[in-house]
């Protein structure tokens, strides 16, 4: 028998596959966006005053691009590095990253914005310009700056009332200021011919020359870039260069994918997984393409696709999607019923202190999250009822999807509700 020493050693001793695998988390914002130093470039020109003549003016940028593009991480990084140069300089400017999605109004929008910088300013019982009379009178008393990113205006431009819209869009216009102390970039993946339509005159040619172009990435590109967030992740030498070409390829714009690095990065992730497992097996001793085709095969309605929803759906589509994924892994079947898995809906929200939709509504969930393909839903086979009675998720590994799902609804918990 062995003595937990020896137990330990062994594991040890034995050649992992991961020595980070956070890193290749979807969150995580890497030092280095390889083939977006041109946008960064850009952005950095257009707010060159913030760090040199800060309060001269105010930008107003929009980034734009299609699904896992880099556009939530390169306004990340960029935010770091800014403030950090403005610190350099004596500059106090503050970074803030708001996720609008489930955004109810302007002013919880501010708030968060406000959360972000660590002001206090009193929020009860004011509107929202009151609000913002009051932010920007703090910001003038700390004399703070600020870059505060709107990410997922789609959602703002879809379902705001249009002043609500402008307040945010138009923000100086609304407040005169001798300073202007806060900067905005808003990020879509609407066509900006699209975007400036949801605009008024004032700001379209404005807005036309700030946009920022995030294409999809080439094979080529995703080559570099799984490489390099490779490093760090995995243990040197435990994924071939075979691999990071073979997911390139599939991905990649110009041969046939949607140049998503996102699906890139998820899909190298669930390849060493599936890696891992058969590496304790004692059935493979790397990371190889034989991995990669399998976990892709049964990539479309997995993980994958729903990472990619989970940024523009609201809270309680989340829930839902939380109820779904723990009623799967309670049953331990393909399929779980929707009665059930509304029950599990009702009690997360009764844990947070949330008023549960209505049955109706619920039902009315399940089939919009069946329609964009995010959940997949069964008739049942005895039931009388038409409507479909079993929910599932296809193929995606209930652990990473749940612990995704609890980090996106604590984001959509902050501006939501
Ligand atoms: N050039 C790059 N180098 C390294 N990693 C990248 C690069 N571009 C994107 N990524 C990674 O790919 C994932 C998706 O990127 P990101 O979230 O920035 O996309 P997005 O354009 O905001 O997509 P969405 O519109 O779906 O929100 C992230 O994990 C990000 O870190
Ligand atoms: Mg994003």
């Amino acid at each position: 028998m062995l003595n937990f020493r020896e137990i330990a050693e062994s594991v040890l001793k034995k050649p992992g596959v991961f020595l980070d695998e956070t890193r290749l988390y979807p969150e995580y914002v890497p030092d280095v966006l390889p083939h977006r130093e041109e946008q960064f470039k850009q952005l950095t020109k257009l707010f060159k005053h913030v760090v040199v003549m800060p309060g001269s003016s105010s930008a107003r940028v929009i980034l734009y691009g299609p699904l896992g593009t880099g556009k939530t991480a390169t306004a990340m990084s960029f935010g770091r590095v800014i403030a950090r140069l403005a610190a350099e300089r004596g500059v106090k400017l503050r970074y803030v990253h708001v996720n609008c999605a489930g955004a109810k109004s302007a002013l919880s929008v501010l708030r968060e914005i406000k959360n972000q910088l660590g002001l206090s300013v009193p929020d009860r019982g004011l509107s929202f310009s009151e609000f913002a009379q009051a932010l920007l009178k703090e910001m003038d008393s700390e004399d703070l700056y600020a870059i505060a990113t709107l990410d997922e205006f789609d959602s703002v431009l879809y379902s705001f009332r249009k002043e609500e819209r402008y307040s945010l869009i138009r923000f100086y216009d609304i407040f005169h200021a001798e300073k202007l102390r806060l900067n905005f970039i808003y990020v879509s993946r609407m066509r900006p011919s699209e975007v400036i339509r949801t605009l008024d005159e004032v700001s379209e040619g404005y807005m036309m020359r700030n946009t920022i172009v995030f294409s999809p990435y080439k094979s080529g590109e995703l080559y570099d870039i799984l490489r390099y967030r490779a490093e760090g992740a995995f243990y040197p030498g435990v994924v071939g260069d075979d691999v990071f070409g073979y997911i390139a390829n599939l991905v990649g714009y110009d041969t046939g994918g949607d140049g998503s690095a996102r699906k890139a990065l998820a899909i190298l992730y669930a390849a060493g997984k599936l890696a891992e497992r058969e590496i304790e097996e004692g059935r493979a001793s790397r990371v190889l393409v034989e991995h990669v085709r399998a976990v892709s095969a049964s990539e479309d309605m997995s993980l994958v696709h729903v990472l990619d929803s989970l940024n523009y759906l609201g809270l309680h589509h989340l829930l839902l999607l939380k109820a779904v994924a723990l009623g799967l892994r309670e049953t331990g079947g393909d399929y779980v019923n929707i009665g059930y898995v509304e029950e599990i809906y009702r009690r997360l929200c009764r844990g947070m202190g949330l008023e549960p939709r209505r049955h109706t509504q619920v039902y009315y969930y399940v089939t919009e999250l069946a329609s964009r393909g995010i959940v997949m839903t069964r008739k049942s086979m005895k039931g009388r009822r038409g409507r479909s009675s079993y929910v599932s998720f296809g193929a995606a590994p209930l652990d990473s999807l749940l612990s995704a799902l609890e980090r996106a609804i604590a984001v959509r918990r902050e501006v939501g509700e």
